[in-house]
């Protein structure tokens, strides 16, 4: 508290300003003391020089008359000068003819130079007095310095309240104005602070119109504005909020018809086609059967008719596995990765490819299961494709209500500035997204490929996907 009162604007522009003022006034006050000195010096010289002078002459005409009497009135009368302290008449074997005043310490002071030397209090002034050019005697004389120093004294004084009343006058203007602007300020500050907290109905009063009332004006119009902004800026924050979940909606959506219309054409492969396949199977082998006592060729071709069709259904049926994973369903989702894994392999002899699952993972919901098994198998296709992998790893783990997917590969990796046209990478940003969750690629040329795919488990996947 204390410390940031002496930090405070108001207390470092009062102590300024009081600071210069005495300096100044000191200086001042300084400056008419040397005056006054000097003044008072330079007159008590010019006076002492010329009364002595005058004394002398007008001393020498009675010493030469002998007329003691006369010269003591007449110095009786000079004596009536107020800084005059004694004065002495001396004959010319320096014995005292007339002392009038306080008499002098010594017989024959020693002369002070100048009133500016003196030490003693009184200015010692003496001068020989001459009749025809003839020493007649010596004049002795001493100006007291009080009346001077006490001038002086007064003077010092003077300037000393002059000062001290016009420090204190400034004091009170600085402390009543150094208040009313601190004051002010401070209204400044503590409504910067409010916005800086958010609040945007702040509005400072605009008393007057000097520097710190316009400073209010700006600041409230300032305020109004970022209000204004921050206002719209929320708007669009919902608003994009609201896209952004009518869009998951959408996707989810979309992913359901996908997969609703993967499995209708997987139910009619194996209704239609495969039911067509069986019976052409059937009927080639009653053919082949039939024939081969009468004819070898028909026998050879009925043959050849079953092979055909066993390849066709074979093909049917791997199609109607990867268009409607049976065994997701049927097993649960780490047995059907771990089928699907286990065919690539086959197909994939070169590369290496290793799964690891932890944590729960059987009751993940339909839709959680389908969009990482659906994740798992476009990962592999363009691992087949593109990546020229020696080793591929899978991982999939329950961890505090997220599941987490991992699955990297170090092939040639992907140059993220060539742009394609494939949908497989956004499909399954897509799919993720759609649950809530947050998909993340990480790549580079002759880097490999790591996606990393990361979906809440609260309330994702509990809707139940109908399988055939
Ligand atoms: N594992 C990988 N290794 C190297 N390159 C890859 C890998 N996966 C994807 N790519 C590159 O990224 C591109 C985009 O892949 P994406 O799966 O989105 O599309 P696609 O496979 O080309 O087409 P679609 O998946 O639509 O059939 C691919 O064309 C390929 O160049
Ligand atoms: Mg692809």
């Amino acid at each position: 508290m204390a410390t940031s009162f002496f930090y405070s604007l108001r207390f470092r522009l009062i102590a300024s300003v009081v600071t210069i003022e005495i300096v100044m006034l000191s200086l001042l006050v300084w400056n008419n003391i040397t005056i006054i000195h000097t003044t008072h010096t330079d007159r008590l010289r010019d006076t002492a020089s010329s009364m002595i002078q005058q004394i002398a002459n007008t001393s020498g005409n009675y010493m030469v008359a002998v007329d003691y009497a006369t010269l003591q009135d007449y110095l009786g009368n000079v004596m009536h000068y107020q800084e005059l302290a004694y004065l002495v008449i001396l004959d010319r074997d320096d014995a005292p003819v007339i002392t009038l005043g306080l008499a002098p310490r010594e017989a024959r002071p020693v002369i002070d130079p100048h009133p500016d030397s003196v030490t003693d209090g009184v200015f010692d002034i003496s001068s020989e007095i001459l009749v025809a050019g003839q020493p007649m005697g010596t004049v002795l004389m001493g100006f007291s310095l009080s009346l001077m120093e006490e001038a002086i004294h007064k003077s010092r004084i003077r300037g000393i309240s002059i000062a001290a009343a016009e420090i204190l006058l400034t004091v009170v203007v600085t402390v009543l104005i150094g208040l009313g602007l601190t004051r002010r300020l401070g209204v400044l500050s503590n409504a910067a602070q409010e916005v800086g907290g958010g609040n945007y109905s702040v509005n400072i009063p605009v008393e007057t119109a000097d520097e710190v009332g316009r400073t209010a004006t700006a600041f409230n119009r300032m305020v109004a504005e970022v209000s204004n902004r921050t206002l719209k800026l929320e708007e669009a924050e919902t608003r994009t909020r609201q896209l952004l979940t009518e869009n998951r909606q959408l996707a989810q959506t979309s992913l359901t018809a996908q997969e609703d219309e993967r499995k209708h054409l997987a139910r009619e492969l194996h209704d239609e086609l495969g039911q067509c396949i069986t019976a052409i199977r059937a009927d080639a082998k009653s053919i082949r059967s039939l024939s081969k006592e009468c004819d070898a060729r028909v026998d050879a071709s009925a043959s050849a008719i079953l092979d055909v069709a066993s390849r066709i259904y074979e093909v049917v049926h791997s199609m109607m596995q990867r268009l409607r994973p049976g065994v997701l369903y049927d097993l649960g989702l780490v047995e059907a990765l771990k089928e699907e894994i286990s065919a690539w392999q086959e197909r994939n002899p070169d590369t290496k490819c290793i799964i690891t699952v932890s944590g729960d993972l059987a009751d993940l919901g339909e839709r959680v299961n389908i969009t990482v098994y659906r994740i798992v198998q476009e990962c592999l296709t363009n691992i087949t494709k593109y990546a020229h992998a020696s080793r591929v790893t899978v991982d999939l783990s329950n961890t505090e209500d997220k599941l987490v997917l991992k699955t990297e590969d170090d092939g040639k990796g992907i140059d993220l500035s060539i742009m394609t046209d494939g949908l497989g990478i956004i499909g399954m940003r897509e799919r993720v997204e759609a649950l809530g969750g947050e998909f993340q690629l990480d790549t580079g040329p002759g880097k490999g490929v790591s996606i990393m795919v990361t979906i809440p488990l609260m309330n994702a996947g509990n809707d139940t996907i109908e399988y055939i």
